[in-house]
């Protein structure tokens, strides 16, 4: 009996102690306390971008001992693993959106936000050109900033080989406004599908989603526009049930190549019963307002030719170097072999540069260009900062005591001073010793539809690695991404928007 109520009063505690962390933190959040000012004595921090390297940076780094200023056209962190899920409302995009402003607001020192562009990095002159591209513009809107440190962390730009025709008839999925965008679309095919007298052909035509690359943008968004479809479209647009219709379109053999062969086949079996049609060795080489021009790799190893007429037409075939990127690569003999972006040291060092960092999509490194890569060397450039602020701070002292045992008067006062300098030098050397940055992968999720996920999972740091898929995986997915998204505010929102799509279904009004 004693132990039946211990265990009761440790349950009434614990959920007290819940409520308590959760008020705190609303509280919090709601309430950002007084920040430091700029300190023209210390170093000015410049930050290209606000997405997923950038973000990790600011948050894990003490504002206290740098100027920071962050740099972006996007004035907001973007959750990109739930993007595709916006695209046809089942989360709402404002959900997947954390306000870089509550992030800044937060930190030690004032952070200084431009909304921009950075057109220009000169590299010799440590400045950074910024250009306002946004609809209203001041009477300034191109100005240069200074730098000591540079971190660049701008991303990657959508892929289109020089394909003609991609970027002015296909659909990106990469920013909050392409999942708008798509999302609008669809509901625009639709209705048009169903206009009074459209004919047979048009009507297919218009039903017809065509995504294009089987890398894990295209599969993930092919799965929700499937939900989309059998769990509210189906019911709302009766006339369009036998007419809609998705295909994949890849270049290689198989779909999802960074996942293992079982995951591979799981998914594309999956697709096949979720009627999506898969289609591999078919590489796009033009795009038209209405239709997809292919060529066809046949068993025999033949090339046919193929036009596919479609409605909705979605690109997703991978990153491409930023403009400004690619300049600043322009400017340095050391990039001249590098393809893929900026070529860093081990410790994200920008080859050919001092004081220049590159993190995320942006850089050239041996791991892939993911969420999961540049969340961790934002971290790790956050430790690299704050442990170079500190020994700077320790190297000041040290030449101080030294100073001080110089002029001292006794051996008694010498003595001491020699051990307090011998205690500093010891972790001195200690936070000089950080290790290079070192990846730690811990798996691919990916949401395929039907209320399944393919999983390649790294347990224990890679001791244990399973490959998954199903129902459960996807439960695990769900979690997964709960537990990522960055604030309790936007937890909250993604976890209402799941509920109210199970209890409502998805809104088929086109905005
Ligand atoms: P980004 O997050 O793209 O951020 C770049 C930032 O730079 C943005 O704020 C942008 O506005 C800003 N910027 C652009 N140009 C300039 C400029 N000229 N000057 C200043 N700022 C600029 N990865 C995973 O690991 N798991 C997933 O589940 C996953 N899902 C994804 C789903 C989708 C739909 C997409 C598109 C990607 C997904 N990824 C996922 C990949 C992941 O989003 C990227 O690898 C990650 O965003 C890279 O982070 P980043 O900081 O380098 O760039
Ligand atoms: P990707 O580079 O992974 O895949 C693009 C695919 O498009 C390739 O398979 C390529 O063969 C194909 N392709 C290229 N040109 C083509 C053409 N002309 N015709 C037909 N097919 C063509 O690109 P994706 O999916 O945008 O991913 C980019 C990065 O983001 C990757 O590193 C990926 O791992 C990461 N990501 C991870 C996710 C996850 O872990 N769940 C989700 C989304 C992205």
């Amino acid at each position: 009996f004693k132990i039946l109520r211990f265990l009761w009063r440790l349950t009434w505690l614990s959920t007290l102690g819940g409520f308590a962390y959760l008020a705190y933190h609303v509280h919090d959040s709601k309430n950002p306390p007084e920040q430091l000012g700029p300190d023209p004595t210390k170093k000015t921090l410049v930050i290209l971008g606000s997405g997923w390297g950038s973000v990790s940076l600011l948050k894990k780094l003490d504002t206290e001992n740098y100027n920071v200023v962050v740099i972006s056209p996007r004035n907001f962190f973007l959750f990109t693993p739930l993007l595709p899920s916006c695209t046809t409302g089942t989360i709402e995009h404002r959900s997947i959106m954390e306000p870089l402003r509550h992030i800044i607001r937060h930190k030690k020192r004032a952070v200084q936000y431009y909304e921009a562009e950075a057109t220009k990095i000169d590299a010799e002159r440590r400045v950074v050109k910024i250009n306002d591209f946004s609809d209203v513009k001041g009477t300034v809107s191109e100005t240069e900033v200074p730098f000591d440190y540079l971190v660049v962390g701008v991303g990657a730009e959508n892929a289109t080989f020089g394909i003609p025709g991609v970027r002015e008839h296909a659909c990106f999925l990469k920013e909050i406004q392409d999942a708008q965008q798509i999302r609008k679309k669809v509901m625009d095919c639709i209705e048009t599908a169903t206009f009074k007298d459209q004919t047979e052909e048009e009507k297919e035509r218009l039903l017809h989603m065509v995504v294009v690359g089987g890398g894990p943008t295209g599969i993930e968004f092919a799965g929700e526009l499937h939900d989309f479809f059998e769990e509210d479209l189906r019911k709302w647009v009766p006339d369009i049930a036998d007419k809609f219709k998705v295909t994949l379109v890849e270049a290689l053999p198989n779909v999802l190549p960074m996942f293992s062969k079982a995951l591979i086949e799981y998914t594309e079996k999956t697709f096949k019963d979720e009627n999506i049609q898969v289609r591999t060795k078919t590489m796009v080489k033009k795009v038209t307002d209405r239709n997809i021009e292919v060529e066809v790799t046949k068993g025999d190893g033949n090339k046919t030719k193929e036009v596919i007429p479609y409605g909705l037409l979605v690109w997703a075939t991978g990153n491409a170097v930023r403009g400004v990127v690619r300049d600043l690569m322009n400017q340095l003999p050391a990039q001249k072999n590098s393809r893929r972006g900026l070529a860093v040291n081990d410790y994200l060092v920008v080859d050919g540069t001092e004081g220049i960092w590159a993190l995320g999509d942006c850089s050239a490194t041996k791991y892939a260009p993911t969420a999961q890569v540049a969340s961790q060397q934002g971290n790790f450039l956050a430790r690299l900062f704050n442990s170079m602020a500190r020994t700077q701070a320790i190297e000041t002292e040290l030449y101080q005591l030294d100073q001080m045992r110089q002029n001292a008067k006794d051996e008694a006062e010498k003595a001491q001073l020699t051990a307090e300098i011998e205690i500093k030098g010891r972790s001195l050397s200690k936070i000089k010793q950080l290790s290079p940055f070192e990846y730690s992968h811990q798996g691919s999720l990916a949401y395929i539809g039907a209320d399944r996920a393919v999983a390649d999972i790294n347990w224990f740091g890679g001791v244990i690695s399973s490959a998954t898929g199903g129902e459960l995986t996807y439960l695990f997915w769900r979690s997964a991404y709960v537990s990522m998204v960055f604030s309790l505010r936007n937890r909250i929102l993604v976890l209402t928007d799941w509920l109210k799509t199970k209890a409502f279904g998805r809104d088929v009004s086109r905005e």
